[in-house]
């Protein structure tokens, strides 16, 4: 099994870019080196059961202190572009104060990273909110969407000269409703209300941010990432349907409609108005400023059929599917549906891939790492974005997630998202074949 695309493919050519993505919470392990201040995923995993197995970052893959062996591997993987995230807490002091040796090591690695010919796609915000602003609230308090504009101006302007595109946000929706909601992400809150309203100051926040990112970085493209399933109703019933329109309206057009048509969905209004934030006057137009890119984090879908309870509720596919190791389903026409029908329902600017990946319950045997799951999946859903650039969606380019095994938030170590796999205990490397494989797809290209 190879990743191959067909010969006259737009993403063979070389406007389009192929990337590896992580984020800093997930593989920096020194979680308390060189003045680096705890972060809400620390208090999280020091919180019983709250993660698997006790897991925590406090090590991680240590790319902070390996970092330069990692810049090699991706460099020798083949690809045009990393993707990274910067931590909050590394960079200040509660004071707003700067944090010299943190930005130091963001210097130096992106410095590095451009020095190999590499383009770097760099995220202000995935996820490890300094632990002091949630004793205020964290993103409940309006307050913090103006401690991230303090911490973008500084990250911008200290680090901008390196950075070709700025994401604000890396998926809102995990970050507020899995956060606040659901809590099942850190700070672990559990109410609508919360959830909604942290929604609502990050992209607040984001707004708020990006005329600063301009000014401070002004050759930087800035954009924001979201994440989206596609959700199909679990049978033709007009209720299942409802449904599914209910589900994707939170986990979807709640965070883009906003961003692109400065209002957040109708339909809530009229089913679950306690799931709308408060709006002050002004918000949604700095919410809805322009933006240069919008990254999408793809991964599976939804079926879901009506509860009388919650209005949806998730089920299985009724058909014979496949599912990854943490048991998302393998469903790569979703990924063209769902970029397709975006494309019809708004007035998109350009797009990025900016995650997209499989957990596969990865083993190494006599050095090498067979993951052939991960290989089909990467084929089928590189060839979805393909069959969304023939349908006319403008998509300039694609990161697989990961670039190697790393902390995988609620889940730990536990499962395995990685190009390239990860020994804990002696934090050695191997690219797997699907790394290989990706590597051929992209030496492909004339
Ligand atoms: C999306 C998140 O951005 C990333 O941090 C996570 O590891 C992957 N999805 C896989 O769940």
């Amino acid at each position: 099994m190879t990743i191959s695309l067909p010969t006259n493919s737009k993403m063979l050519t070389k406007e389009f870019t192929f990337g590896v993505a992580t984020a800093s919470f997930q593989i920096e392990g020194a979680t308390s080196a060189d003045g680096r201040l705890p972060c809400i995923w620390d208090t999280f995993c020091a919180t019983p059961g709250k993660v698997l197995n006790g897991d925590d970052g406090s090590k991680a893959c240590n790319h902070y202190n390996l970092w330069q062996e990692d810049v090699q591997l991706i460099k020798s993987m083949g690809v045009d572009a990393y993707r990274l995230s910067i931590a909050w807490p590394r960079l200040m002091d509660e004071k707003g104060q700067a944090n010299e040796k943190g930005i130091e090591f963001y210097r130096n690695l992106l410095k590095s990273l451009k020095a190999e010919g590499l383009k770097t796609f760099v995220t202000l915000y995935h996820w490890d909110l300094p632990q002091y602003l949630e004793d205020r609230g964290g993103w409940v308090n309006r307050e913090t969407a103006y401690r991230f504009v303090e911490y973008a101006e500084l990250a911008t302007k200290e680090l901008g000269e390196w950075v070709d595109s700025w994401a604000t946000f890396n998926e809102p929706f995990c970050a507020a409703i899995l956060g606040y909601e659901y809590g099942i992400h850190a700070p672990g809150l559990t109410s609508p209300k919360y959830g909604r309203q942290a929604a609502h100051h990050i992209l607040l926040a984001h707004g708020l941010a990006l005329p600063v990112i301009r000014r401070n970085s002004p050759n930087s493209q800035v954009g924001i990432v979201l994440n989206m399933n596609r959700t199909y109703p679990a049978s033709a019933k007009s209720e299942d349907q409802f449904a599914a329109l209910v589900r994707e309206t939170l986990d979807n057009q709640f965070f883009i409609e906003p961003l692109l048509k400065a209002q957040y969905p109708k339909l809530l209004k009229k089913v679950l108005p306690d799931h709308l934030p408060t709006v002050l006057p002004g918000d949604m137009d700095i919410i809805s400023r322009p933006i240069d890119f919008l990254g999408m984090n793809f991964y599976t879908c939804n079926h879901n059929e009506f509860d009388e309870n919650t209005l949806f509720k998730d089920v299985k596919s009724k058909q014979q599917v496949e599912y990854t190791d943490i048991g998302w389903e393998i469903a790569p026409h979703a990924f063209s549906e769902l970029l397709i029908n975006l494309n019809e329902q708004y007035s998109l600017p350009p797009m990025f891939i900016t995650e997209n990946g499989a957990a596969c319950a990865d083993v190494m045997i006599d050095g090498e790492v067979n993951d052939e799951q991960r290989v089909r999946y990467l084929n089928g859903h590189i060839n979805a974005v393909n069959d969304a650039i023939e349908a006319g969606v403008d998509i300039r380019g694609y990161f697989a997630w990961s670039l190697m095994d790393n902390f995988e938030w609620a889940e730990g170590y536990s499962k395995r998202f990685g190009l390239c796999y990860v020994d804990y205990e002696t934090q050695k490397r191997t690219i797997k074949r699907s790394g290989k494989a990706y590597k051929a797809l992209l030496e492909s290209r004339s």
